[in-house]
């Protein structure tokens, strides 16, 4: 194994409950620094190997090795479907993961005005999901990604919905 190798799936299985086998055996190597896309017909597991890497699901079989000085927490992650809170405003969702980490209001306040100006969404602070485009959810999950800045950023189709 490679020592600047940052995530290391080896043999990684997984079948569903209801039998459906989405991955078998995959290998993978993803190395420090790198910029890694997953390409491949609708349905062929890109979605499931995200999952397995955030630890959102169990493996069937396999290892995940996290390498260096990196580990599953330092991860963001932007869904397939947005998955934004329908009661929240845009700043209110972007501000969902440093409210979880418990960050101070002025820190947070820096970084939430950052990380929506980042996705151009100024001036959408005080706006609902249902009031965006697909597009523009898309990118209130990836402000909401950005915002605690993290080592590791998982993308899901996060460019699918243009807006
Ligand atoms: N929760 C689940 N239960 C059962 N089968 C599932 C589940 N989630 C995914 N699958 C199946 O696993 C396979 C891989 O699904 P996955 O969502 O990883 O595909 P994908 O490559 O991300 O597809 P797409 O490009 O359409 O997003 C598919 O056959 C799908 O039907
Ligand atoms: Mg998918």
């Amino acid at each position: 194994m490679n020592q600047d190798t940052a995530i290391t799936l080896s043999h990684v299985c997984k079948a569903y409950a209801n039998g459906t086998v989405a991955l078998a055996d995959l290998n993978l190597a993803i190395g420090e620094g790198e910029f890694v896309s997953l390409v491949g017909p609708s349905g062929c597991g890109k979605s499931t190997v995200l999952r397995l890497i955030a630890g959102l699901g169990k493996m069937s079989a396999g290892t995940i090795h996290w390498g260096g000085h990196h580990s599953q927490k330092e991860l963001a992650f932007v869904f397939q479907e947005a998955a934004l809170m329908p009661w929240a405003t845009v700043w209110d969702n972007v501000r969902l993961p440093l409210k979880l980490a418990g960050a101070s209001k002025a820190i947070a306040d820096r970084a939430i005005a950052e990380a929506i100006n980042l996705v151009d969404l100024k001036g959408f602070e005080q706006a609902y999901p249902r009031e965006l485009s697909g597009g523009m959810k898309m990118r209130v999950s990836i402000a909401r990604a950005l915002v605690t800045k993290p080592e590791i950023l998982m993308m899901d189709e996060p460019f699918g919905a243009r807006g």
